[in-house]
């Protein structure tokens, strides 16, 4: 190969003592390590750099009389792997020296003189300072994963509380309500019914009453009546006793036929005839989500009508109520999906469907909404008759 140099001159590699002295020169000023070393693992070149590095000439001498044993066998093992893949290999080591440990980023690579001897070759990168911001790079970016685990951990403790919270609250609710109505119905529900008694004593002797007092009679009754019906419809909104008695097909369809004359939304019903009991817990909770869905039909749709749905399989009870209204605004739905901007009853919904292992999907446009609710389901017992009497209570 030919090359021009500065003064026009031609050259011719390995000719010129000029380019001998300059090659010389620049390896000595390279702040690289360079080396050549035989097959036997003696040095039979080095450049400036490596002599200084060791504070004597290392010409002739081998690893093993310059590094740590260990480090000596890690050389060879370099040098054999080059010799024998006839290839460049890199390697990273670091080395203990006077003024503390360095690492090294060194590429061998084979090398055959005229004679075709073969000889190993190395360029050695002092890399100790890339390598230690490299490591305090990595030990930050470690720590700042550590404290965002953390941080993603106590906010999942947090969340698990709050949904601990969320189910507790709901489920004493749930036993709240259930202890007002029967309180109702026993105590207010039995005066009532001694008022009608002591009340029937009284019309007996009527007749000897003056008109007045016949006509505050006759009021008595029909306001005591409405109380009557009044508690008694409070009570049964509260919790159902068909609810514990007979099971979520009858309370579904008693609680429908108040509905719909309280509202004037029709309601068309789909419970199976052979619909088995669940869990206290799912019946419970079907129950309230169908008060809630129904509610809000009211409140929010505008619809004049809803259907109630409910199916069984061995594995899972699916329930749907949808109505035909003006449905849920998108943004609105969007942020009740996410569970942020969904409103109580929602909320208690899909915390309750969450608490049971189920699946909540609300589908929701212009022309109405459906909110389906599917909860696994374990141990299916068979439908109970009335005449089979009140099943066990379990309490919460
Ligand atoms: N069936 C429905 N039709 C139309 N909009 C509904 C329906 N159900 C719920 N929404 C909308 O979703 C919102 C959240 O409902 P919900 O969580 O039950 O809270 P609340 O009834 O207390 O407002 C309601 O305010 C209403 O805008
Ligand atoms: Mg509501």
């Amino acid at each position: 190969m030919q090359h021009h140099t500065s003064s026009g001159q031609q050259e011719t590699d390995g000719e010129s003592p000029h380019a001998r002295t300059l090659f010389e020169a620049f390896m000595d000023h390279s702040p690289a390590i360079t080396y050549v070393k035989d097959e036997r693992g003696r040095y039979v070149y080095t450049n400036r750099a490596n002599a200084s590095r060791f504070g004597m000439p290392i010409s002739g001498k081998t690893d093993a009389e310059l590094f740590s044993p260990e480090l000596a066998r890690q050389h060879q093992l370099q040098d054999a792997k080059v010799l024998e893949e006839g290839q460049a290999q890199e390697f990273t080591e670091t080395s203990v020296e006077d003024d503390g440990e360095h690492t090294w980023h060194t590429i061998k690579f084979p090398v055959r003189d005229v004679e075709g001897r073969r000889f190993v070759g190395a360029m050695s990168f002092d890399v100790t300072d890339r390598k230690r911001i490299e490591d305090e790079l990595r030990k930050t970016r470690d720590q700042q994963e550590g404290h965002i685990r953390e941080r993603t951990q106590e906010l999942n403790q947090a969340n698990g509380s709050l949904r601990q919270l969320s189910a507790r609250l709901l489920g004493l609710q749930d036993e709240e309500r259930r202890r007002i109505a029967r309180e109702l119905h026993d105590s207010v529900g039995q005066m009532l019914v001694a008022l009608g008694l002591n009340l029937g004593s009284i019309e007996g002797e009527a007749q000897g009453l003056n008109p007045e007092l016949t006509r505050a009679l006759v009021e008595h009754r029909a306001l005591l009546q409405d109380a009557i019906n009044e508690v008694r419809i409070v009570s049964y909104i509260l919790h159902p006793p068909l609810l514990d008695e007979t099971g979520l097909a009858s309370a579904i369809r008693w609680y429908v036929e108040g509905f719909e004359e309280r509202s004037d939304v029709a309601v068309q019903l789909d419970v199976p005839a052979n619909f088995s009991r669940l869990s206290q817990e799912i019946e419970t909770a079907l129950f309230r989500i169908m008060q809630e869905c129904l509610t809000n039909i009211v409140r929010h749709s505008h619809s004049k009508t809803a259907g109630v749905k409910v199916t069984q399989t061995e594995e899972q009870v699916v329930f749907t109520v949808r109505d035909a209204g003006r449905g849920i605004p998108r943004e609105k739905l969007m942020r009740i999906k996410q569970l942020s901007g969904a409103g109580v009853g929602l909320r208690g919904i899909k915390e309750r469907v969450r608490e049971l292992g189920g699946i909540l999907d609300i589908e929701s446009d212009d022309t109405g909404t459906i909110v389906t609710v599917n909860l696994p389901v374990s141990a299916i017992e068979p439908p109970i008759t009335p005449s089979q009497g009140c099943p066990e209570e379990k309490q919460a």
